[in-house]
């Protein structure tokens, strides 16, 4: 079977009452770090976030500590734990440093939850209001994949820097942005013959619709495999593809990941930005290091995709991955994992028209994966 478009790919309001899990987007990635002061760094020196907010003993907070920090829509919380914290030890201990909660932006946190769980969602957090002088953030949340939870929040009536137990975290040093957006698309990795049960997941439960399906053959290299279904919300404002090995001749870059990670989590999370040059040429010089592409891959970029407004020598001097679609183009770029593990990934992302995923790029990139597998004696 070959790639396959379910849906219409423009973004197509629902009709109103037709979505019963309306969401207006990402709130907040939180991770699950085993420094969180240091991540925290690590992400405003190399990526340019700003710091935002923190909680901990000194709010009011015992059992952890947590740094909010954002760059335009994109919100990062690293959370560490203190004393007295097993759940956060244990994921740590298990999965090393990774994306525990997936947060999402609602008008109403109890009605996601009631019309989440209702459908079959198992909860996390029954609705919760918390409240500070700020105002309230009411919160509610369900499990996904793994130890990963899609927490829902609604802040309407939140005047704060970021949530109640967090204060304004003014450290005294910040770093220049470097042009990331938001999030454009978060993916999982599921276990063998998993996709299709959290497909199922996401159309029962959160009313997503499956609007692109990759499968074997479209990602497959001489030796490792993996299939891919996009999962979109309502307005297309949230993306999930879900990925599970396929059989190959070796170890799938999926089936590695699962073996380091023991188990399902988050493989990627792509940020948008406006100038792609401009934000890897920065990152780069801030020492984020980013999969190494055959230069190879540019001889016949031409005439795959066609006219682009960029210049070909920054792009290849960068790394940096073109794909058409139908509907304009888009450019990409894949960073190393950026823990001890090969686990959690950056995909950087500009848009131009292209509402796909980059499906031509997936043979090269795949082998510049397996080139650093093959490196780690994983292949
Ligand atoms: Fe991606």
């Amino acid at each position: 079977m070959a790639t396959t478009i379910a849906a219409p790919k423009k973004k197509v309001a629902p009709k109103a009452g037709d979505d019963f899990l309306p969401l207006e987007g990402t709130d907040y990635i939180e991770f699950y770090v085993g420094n969180a002061k240091q991540a925290a760094h690590y992400y405003k020196s190399v990526f340019g976030f700003q710091s935002l907010a923190y909680a901990g003993p000194e709010t009011g907070i015992k059992d952890r500590a947590s740094y909010a920090i954002r760059q335009n829509k994109l919100t990062f919380v690293l959370t560490t734990p203190i004393r007295g914290s097993e759940q956060i030890a244990d994921h740590i201990f298990k999965h090393g440093d990774g994306v525990k909660v997936i947060a999402l932006k609602v008008k109403d946190a109890t009605s996601a939850w009631k019309e989440t769980t209702k459908r079959g969602g198992n909860s996390y957090m029954e609705p919760t209001t918390l409240k500070d002088k700020h105002g309230k953030v009411v919160m509610s949340g369900i499990h996904t994949y793994g130890d990963t939870v899609h927490v829902f929040v609604e802040r309407g009536d939140y005047a704060g820097p970021f949530m109640p137990g967090f204060e304004k975290w003014e450290p005294g040093f910040e770093t220049k942005e470097v042009g990331l957006l938001y999030c454009d698309h978060c993916v999982g990795n599921v276990g063998w013959n998993q996709m299709n049960p959290w497909v199922k997941f996401y159309e029962e439960v959160m009313g997503f619709r499956n609007i692109l399906t990759f499968d074997d053959k479209d990602i497959s290299t001489e030796y490792s495999a993996l299939m891919s279904k996009v999962m979109s919300n309502g307005n297309g404002f949230v993306k999930f593809p879900i990925n599970e090995p396929a059989e190959g001749k070796k170890k799938s870059q999926v089936e590695e990941y699962l073996d380091f990670y023991n188990g399902e989590g988050v493989q990627h999370i792509a940020i948008a930005t406006g100038d792609i040059v401009k934000t890897v040429t920065e990152l780069q010089k801030r020492g984020l290091e980013f999969l190494n592409i055959p230069s190879t891959y540019y001889d016949t970029l031409p005439e795959r995709v066609g006219h682009i407004d960029e210049d070909l020598g920054p792009l290849k001097r960068l790394g940096i991955l073109v794909d058409r679609d139908n509907e304009g183009y888009l450019l990409q770029i894949f960073s190393k994992p950026v823990e001890d593990r090969p686990t959690l990934f950056f995909e950087i992302i500009q848009r131009k028209g292209a509402q796909s995923f980059g499906k031509g790029n997936f043979k090269a990139l795949f082998e510049a994966l397996e080139k650093e597998q093959d490196r780690r004696g994983n292949l």
